[in-house]
């Protein structure tokens, strides 16, 4: 099966988005016809080409990580560069990664259904969403302790190349934990009360220069 992956990181390869196609990747090219083109909506010159590609492909693999509970501003814009396509897909398969900051899988349910929403516009057939929580520590972290995640991304991306479908049962241990249990719920709550939760982000806006702006409101 050949298929057309678009990543949606701003980072493009360097960033988490990559780690899990990687992964899927791996599986899915177990079935040695399997043949996958990965194109990065960050590279927005290149969007016309890459409508024509999506054109061209039968089978789509949009992925791309929750921001500010939906999609980045790069996929939103791509996404609305199909608005002259509604309709006109039929035939074309489309499945979608979705993964999250949080480690809850629900964060990312909301913008399961509108992908599903989406795929209808186009007139595509909807594969399903494959939805992942907790991904920023993917890229620092060691081997040993992303395996467990890495081994299902390569069960779901083998099960897809052949049968064309998501295996529910694999999707629902991926997006685990769905929702926080109480206890992590109280342990979260105390790591933010002494600040460890920010410790991260922080060092982030301060690397990027941006901390002294955290609190700014530019849309007031
Ligand atoms: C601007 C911005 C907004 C984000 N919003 C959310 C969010 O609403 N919920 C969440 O769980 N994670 C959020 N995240 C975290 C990303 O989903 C997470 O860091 C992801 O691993 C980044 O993937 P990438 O490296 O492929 O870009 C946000 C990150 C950024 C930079």
């Amino acid at each position: 099966m050949k298929l057309t992956v678009f990543n949606g990181s701003t980072r493009g390869s360097k960033g988490n988005s990559e780690i899990l196609i990687n992964w899927f990747k791996e599986g899915f090219l177990k079935d040695t016809s399997g043949d996958v083109n990965v194109h990065y909506i960050k590279d927005q010159d290149k969007h016309p080409d890459m409508i024509e590609i999506l054109k061209r492909s039968e089978t789509v693999l949009l992925a791309f990580p929750l921001y500010t509970d939906a999609m980045p501003g790069i996929v939103k814009k791509f996404i609305d560069k199909l608005a002259d396509y509604q309709g006109s897909m039929s035939g074309k398969s489309l499945l979608f990664l979705v993964h999250s900051g949080f480690p809850e899988a629900c964060h990312s349910r909301g913008v399961e259904r509108y992908l599903k929403k989406l795929t209808a516009k186009l007139g595509a057939d909807y594969l399903g969403t494959i939805v992942k929580g907790g991904s920023e520590g993917l890229r620092i972290m060691p081997q040993m302790m992303t395996r467990k995640s890495r081994l299902l991304f390569n069960q779901i991306g083998e099960q897809f190349a052949g049968t064309k479908s998501l295996d529910p049962g694999l999707l629902k241990k991926l997006a685990s934990p769905e929702r926080l249990s109480p206890f992590s719920r109280g342990v979260y709550r105390f790591m933010s009360l002494i600040g460890l939760n920010n410790l991260y982000w922080n060092g982030m806006l301060k690397k990027n220069g941006a901390y002294k702006n955290r609190f700014n409101t530019p849309y007031v």
